[in-house]
């Protein structure tokens, strides 16, 4: 039986990680994966994070199993802080996942259940990961035009043109915020547009935010997502404690399913407590107790919240710095949509053999669409790496 599978191909960010690592030269420079690092290069546990998981070591007595769902606890934490007050409590369905991915793999299940021939409509370009997992649940997968490269900003109008066209009951796959790979985000007239465009034609959001609190802020970057579940009947929101809490191998995530009314919300989470029966049983809980003990501890959150402020301000000048010196080497602004994208990526607009040579001549790893992750920089390699660019003729 084994002999009949077939090759798989590696997944392209990941293998980038393996080459990083086999790589002897000492002064490469990783923009691969999307992993925060600090200035010495390290993804450190976050304090706030280390502190709860010493206060848990003390009181936890049992490592028996939760709930099918995960703890109430958390569904609440990370509803109140993807949402706030956006939409009354009783039409929020929650489940406790395995990170964001299993947030987004159980909400696409609940879709085939419910809506076996919806199309699920994503960002071209997107994360790589996100077609082959829609594709996975036997949905149907289409694209809407979202990047202007030349311009490397939203194509508003091409992605509202595009989304026009899907059917009513279709699934539009909306990034939240810092949008992955590109960098290139919705302004709030925008968010606005495109929740008139999906209620107006009966289409279901489902918004992945992965990176809350990296991009303009915690409430910020929750805005657009904040408005489209104040508009929306129906809403799926796959959350991600990855990132922003730091906790990236305990994969912690959550799936909110917003309904339209209590009962529907009620029958929501019977098929989303089954789902993740049938998918794993339980979910983790380690990662999301964590979160949940410095979501609901006011020293802790107030730690947490200043953390992550300095690794947004410090991925912020990161940017500011590239932008300067690139402008600085090329006697262009063309770079100067760097500074102006939020987040951990930004698409650099190279040429796969650009992204090449870069890694082969100047140790610079980055995706092959020339994704690049921001936070893999330092105040110290930003002059080499912008050299490297400026000589590669990007
Ligand atoms: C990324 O886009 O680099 C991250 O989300 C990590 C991953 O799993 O791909």
């Amino acid at each position: 039986m084994l002999g009949q599978l077939k090759p798989q191909p590696e997944d392209a960010i990941i293998e980038l990680m393996g080459r990083f690592k086999a790589d002897p030269r000492p002064d490469k420079v990783d923009l691969g994966v999307g992993v925060y690092r600090n200035a010495a290069g390290e993804t450190p546990v976050m304090r706030a994070i280390k502190a709860a998981e010493r206060a848990l070591w003390d009181s936890e007595t049992s490592k028996s199993y939760t709930a099918l769902a995960g703890d109430a606890g958390f569904h609440n934490a990370m509803a109140d802080l993807v949402l706030a007050d956006s939409v009354e409590s009783t039409r929020i369905a929650a489940a406790a996942t395995v990170g964001g991915t299993g947030a987004l793999h159980i909400a696409l299940e609940l879709v085939k259940d419910a809506a076996p021939n919806a199309t699920v409509w994503a960002s071209n370009p997107t994360w790589p990961n996100h077609p082959p997992i829609i594709k996975r649940t036997g949905l149907r997968f289409a694209e809407y035009r979202y990047f202007d490269a030349d311009a490397r900003a939203v194509d508003f109008g091409a992605m509202m043109a595009d989304l026009q066209t899907a059917q009513a009951g279709d699934i539009v796959l909306l990034h939240g915020c810092c949008h992955n790979p590109t960098g290139a985000n919705l302004t709030l007239p925008e968010w606005q547009q495109v929740a008139a465009l999906l209620t107006e034609r009966g289409l279901i959001p489902l918004i992945d935010i992965a990176y809350q609190g990296f991009g303009d802020g915690l409430t910020e970057d929750a805005a657009g997502t904040r408005l489209i579940a104040a508009q929306c009947p129906e809403v799926l929101i796959a959350a991600s404690c990855s990132k922003n809490f730091g906790v990236y191998r305990e994969r912690a995530g959550v799936l909110l399913a917003i309904a339209a009314d209590g009962p529907t919300r009620n029958v929501t989470q019977a098929n989303l407590t089954a789902l993740n029966r049938l998918n794993y049983s339980f979910p983790p809980d380690h990662g999301a107790r964590l979160v949940t003990n410095v979501l609901n501890d006011p020293a802790l959150r107030a730690d947490w919240e200043a953390e992550l402020e300095g690794i947004r301000t410090s991925m912020l000048s990161l940017r500011t710095q590239l932008a300067d010196e690139l402008r600085r080497l090329t006697g262009s602004d063309r770079f100067g949509f760097l500074a102006q994208h939020r987040g951990m990526f930004s698409r650099l607009g190279a040429t796969p053999e650009q992204v090449v040579a870069l890694r082969e001549d100047h140790g610079i790893y980055m995706v092959g669409d020339s994704r690049m992750n921001i936070a893999g920089l330092s105040t110290d390699t930003v002059p080499l790496v912008a050299a490297a660019i400026a000589q590669t003729g990007i």
